[in-house]
This record gives C-alpha cells, structure tokens and sequence, in this order.
C-alpha cells in the first residue's frame, strides 16, 4: 500500500484524529503534557510497559513515550486482541472498572485497557501493545504514515 500523508495541523492537544493506511485506521493523538507525565505512573499495571515486544513498534518508537516527538502519539487503531477498533479516553481519571486506569483507549469488544502511549494493561484479554505503524516527519504539519 502507498504511504499516506496526515496533516496533524488542525489537531488539537488532547485530540485524536484517525487516519486510513493500508485499509488500517491509524490513530494521530496530540498528547498533552499532563498526559505525558502520567505515563511513568501505569507501569506496574502494564503488561509490557517497556515495549520489549520489538514487533510492536520500530526502533525509534522504543522509548517511554512510544514516539519519534512525545506529543505526538502514532499507533494502529486495531486492538491486539481480535482486532476491534479501541475507543478513545483522554480524560486522566479512573473507571469504576479498573481504579489504576487513567485513560487512553479502551476496547469494548472484550474491555481490554491501553494507556494514552497504546501500552496494554495486565488482566485484559489483549496480548500485546498497540502497533506502531512505520511513519515520518515531513515537516512539522505532516506526517507520512507507511
Ligand atoms: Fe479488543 Fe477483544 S478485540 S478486547
């Protein structure tokens, strides 16, 4: 499949815009800052909190914030469990249903939890952390996705 080109421009901090590539949606999150500096704080409750699993991202992707920029977030939008499309929780509060959650995505085909870096929580049926599609920065509007 042919690269696409996303202009991140218009998203706004806190949003996520979803982008089609391969016939996969590709999720564009502008991450702000208290979301970034809630990420340390779910680890122990992730299954792969330091991405080891190195299928899942490319090298450049295998920091703590699972990115080339740490606000901007780029993941597949296809849980890793059978494949549903996770929705979206940028509010940094807990749910009633896990007290260590603070957002991200979360799949209600079988209510597996991601963080906002697409990190899967442990005790969900998800195996594995969203996939980090290959991507680049065109400039600082534009991101070429493939
Ligand atoms: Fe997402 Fe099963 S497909 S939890």
């Amino acid at each position: 499949g042919a690269p696409v080109l996303a202009d991140i421009s218009k998203i706004e901090p806190g949003q996520k815009v979803t982008f089609a590539w391969r016939g996969l949606p590709v999720f564009v999150v502008n991450r702000t800052k208290a979301q970034l500096d809630a990420l340390p704080g779910v680890e122990s409750h992730l299954r792969d909190p330091k991405s080891e699993n190195t299928a899942q991202q490319p090298e450049y992707a295998k920091n703590e914030f699972r990115s080339i920029k740490p606000e901007w977030l780029v993941v597949t939008g296809l849980c890793t469990h059978l494949g549903c499309v996770p929705d979206f929780f940028p509010e940094l509060k807990p749910e009633p249903f896990d007290p260590h959650w603070q957002g991200g995505f979360y799949c209600p085909c079988h209510k597996s939890r991601y963080d906002i870096a697409g990190r899967v929580y442990e005790g969900v049926p998800a195996p594995a952390n969203l996939p980090v599609p290959p991507y680049h920065f065109v400039d600082d509007a534009h991101i070429m996705i493939g």
